[in-house]
């Protein structure tokens, strides 16, 4: 019986950033109030993981990375109604309390409950539910992923339908929402457009899926990693273009390709030159941007203001606009319907202690997502 009580197992700990992910012996406490403690099946890595870890996105260490897990529901805390033990799950790094403005309101999916804008690594009650070696290891964005078990809040924790294969539908967890929603909710584009998609890597990849299944007739691809290409081709992108490779700024030979500029530009990189190169890519009267790549902690954004006064709108959202608990569990029930496909999104499959390898894949741009299986 592992309910009520501490379950030791193993997790990948990052004990300082731009260091090897240490595969260790924790402790993970029971459930409290509110809380789920969750057997992770399989979870992807995500650019945002490597982000943390590279010290570009400020969060507390020691820490276990991982936001985009699978899993099943191993014990529950007092109060908790939505889930029960043996449940399928997934986890998400925003939660959705079904409580506060935002998650009444139909319109947004940015819940007030947990800031993860200034992460705290700590449960909402101000604890941590890990330890290592004695140490207090934090967690990141209330998830957790990289160990064998994890505690999470009820608000971020979703049941999924029993014949999901959890170690495709982990990815439902952050790269699909964020990249189909940056196109279905947050752009929505429409039938015939045009557009282009800076950075050809797991969300950059899943929005150009959104944009074919939207009936975009140009889909123009950025990345400059020139073995993305291929891959980008077959999922929908109709030209490719290698910043590094060209003569005059991305923006402007975007212009040229489509005469004014495209309809809708996306950001899936994170960088602030890639940001204004994507909103100067749409055109100048009714263009939209959407980013969805995060930038390192503290930079600025900046440019011109006349860039859109014509009319250009710059927009973001996180997970794709998608109330979590509401709205993702049935982009899993579409996927074991057929309705949707994610599979050419993972490129890659590694056992959980393999980890710093996938991390290396992701690096040297080999993978578009690799998935862990515990
Ligand atoms: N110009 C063009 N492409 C670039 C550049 C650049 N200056 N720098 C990096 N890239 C490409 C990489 O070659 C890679 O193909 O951007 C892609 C990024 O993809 P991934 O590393 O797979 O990251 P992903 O998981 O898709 O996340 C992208 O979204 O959620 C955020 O934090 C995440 O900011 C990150 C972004
Ligand atoms: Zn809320």
């Amino acid at each position: 019986k592992t309910s009520g009580n501490i379950i030791r197992c193993r997790a990948a700990v990052a004990w300082t950033t731009n260091a090897p992910l240490s595969i260790e012996e924790v402790e993970v406490d029971p459930p409290k109030a509110g809380e789920v403690r969750v057997k992770i099946i399989a979870s992807g890595i995500c650019g945002t993981d490597n982000h943390t870890l590279e010290g570009k996105m400020k969060t507390p260490f020691p820490v276990i990375l991982g936001h985009e897990g699978a899993g099943v529901v191993e014990s529950i805390g007092p109060g908790v109604t939505t889930v029960k033990p043996g449940d399928k799950v997934l986890m998400f790094p925003l939660p959705e309390c079904r409580e506060c403005f935002y998650c009444l309101y139909p319109k947004g999916n940015f819940c007030e409950k947990e800031n993860i804008l200034s992460p705290t690594g700590l449960m909402l009650d101000g604890t941590s539910r890990f330890t290592c070696r004695g140490k207090k290891i934090y967690n990141i964005m209330g998830t957790s992923t990289f160990t064998e078990y994890t505690v999470v809040h009820e608000i971020a924790v979703a049941k999924i339908e029993a014949a999901a294969p959890m170690d495709t539908v982990c990815i439902m967890s952050c790269a699909v929402p964020t990249g189909f929603g940056a196109v279905f909710n947050t752009a929505q584009v429409t039938p015939g457009s045009s557009c282009v998609v800076f950075g050809l890597g797991g969300i950059g990849s899943a929005i150009v899926m959104a944009c074919k299944a939207s009936g975009a007739c140009r889909i123009i691809g950025v990345d400059i990693n020139e073995e993305k290409f291929p891959r980008a081709r077959a999922l929908g992108v109709t030209d490719c273009l290698n910043p590094n490779k060209l003569m005059k700024p991305v923006h402007e030979v975007v212009k040229e390709m489509t005469g004014v500029g495209v309809d809708f530009a996306f950001e899936a990189i994170g960088l602030i030159e890639t940001m204004v190169a994507a909103l100067k890519s749409c055109n100048r009267s009714y263009g939209v941007c959407v980013i969805m790549g995060v930038a390192p902690t503290g930079s600025q954004l900046s440019f011109d203001p006349l860039v859109l006064l014509p009319g250009r709108t710059l927009k973001s959202s996180v997970l794709g606009g998608y109330k979590t608990r509401d709205d993702i569990p049935k982009l899993v029930t579409d996927y074991v319907q057929k309705k949707i496909n994610i599979d050419p999104l993972i490129t890659h499959r590694l056992p959980f202690p393999k980890i710093n390898e996938g991390f290396r894949l992701l690096r040297e741009g080999k993978c578009i997502r690799c998935v862990l299986s515990m």
